[in-house]
C-alpha cells in the first residue's frame, strides 16, 4: 500500500464534477436525510447484532438503511486486506469513503467495524458534513467478549493461532468523545430504541 498523505490523490489533472440534484432534493424524495451511524467496539461486542437490528427497525419505518459489516466487506471490497495496522487503517479509510457516498446518496448507513484506531475514526468523521456522522461506542468489556467468544476467535488468539487480535495482541483505542455509548449487556430492544432515538432527526 503506497504511503500517501491523507487527502492527496495519486491522479493529477482531475476536476470535481457537479450534478444537479441537491441534498435537499434527495431528502424530500426519500423523506429523510442521509446519515452514517458508525459502530465501533471489540470483536464480539455486539456491533453487527445492533446494526442489523437498527437496520430492520429503520426499514420497517420506511427509512433507506443499509449495514456495512466488517467480516462481510472483507469478503469483497477489502478482500486484499489483513489485520496489520496499515491494513486496518486502509480498511477503515475505504469503508469511510463508502459511508460518505451512501450518506451523500441519502441512505442511513450503519457500519460495524472494530475500527480500533481513534485517528482513523476521526478521519471518517471529517469526511462527513457536520452532524451526519454519529459514532456509537459499543462498550462491551474484553472479558465479556472473550467469555461470549461467538466465533471462537478469542480462544484461538489466546492459543497464539491468530496473531494481531484486537484486545489480545493488537490495540483497541476507546473513543474519547463518542456521540453515544451503548451497554450491550442491556436487552437488545432497549439498545435499539436508544440508538433510534439518538439518530432520529426530522424525517428519520
Ligand atoms: S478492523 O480492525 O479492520 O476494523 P474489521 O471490523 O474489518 O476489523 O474485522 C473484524 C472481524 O474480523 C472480527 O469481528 C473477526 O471476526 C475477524 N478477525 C479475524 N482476525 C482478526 C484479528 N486479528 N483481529 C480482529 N478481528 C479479526
Amino acid at each position: 500500500m503506497p504511503d500517501l498523505p491523507a487527502a492527496d490523490p495519486v491522479s493529477t489533472n482531475i476536476l470535481r464534477a457537479e450534478g444537479r440534484v441537491a441534498a435537499a432534493d434527495r431528502t424530500s424524495m426519500l423523506g429523510h436525510a442521509g446519515r452514517t451511524v458508525w459502530f465501533t467496539g471489540l470483536s464480539g461486542s455486539g456491533k453487527s447484532t445492533l446494526a442489523f437490528a437498527v437496520e430492520e427497525a429503520l426499514v420497517a419505518r420506511g427509512v433507506a438503511a443499509y449495514v456495512l459489516d466488517g467480516d462481510n466487506v472483507r469478503f469483497g471490497l477489502n478482500r486484499d486486506l489483513g489485520f496489520s495496522p496499515a491494513d486496518r487503517t486502509e480498511n477503515i479509510r475505504r469503508i469511510g469513503e463508502v459511508c460518505r457516498l451512501f450518506q451523500d446518496a441519502g441512505l442511513v448507513v450503519l457500519s460495524a467495524f472494530i475500527s480500533p484506531y481513534r485517528a482513523d475514526r476521526d478521519a471518517v468523521r471529517a469526511l462527513h458534513p457536520e452532524g451526519a456522522f454519529v459514532e456509537v461506542f459499543v462498550d462491551t468489556p474484553l472479558e465479556l467478549c472473550e467469555e461470549r467468544d461467538v466465533k471462537g476467535l478469542y480462544a484461538r488468539a489466546r492459543a497464539g493461532e491468530i496473531t494481531e487480535f484486537s484486545g489480545i495482541s493488537a490495540p483497541y483505542e476507546v473513543p474519547e468523545a463518542p456521540d453515544m455509548t451503548v451497554d450491550s449487556t442491556r436487552p437488545l430492544e432497549e439498545c435499539v430504541a436508544a440508538i433510534l432515538e439518538h439518530v432520529a432527526s426530522p424525517g428519520v
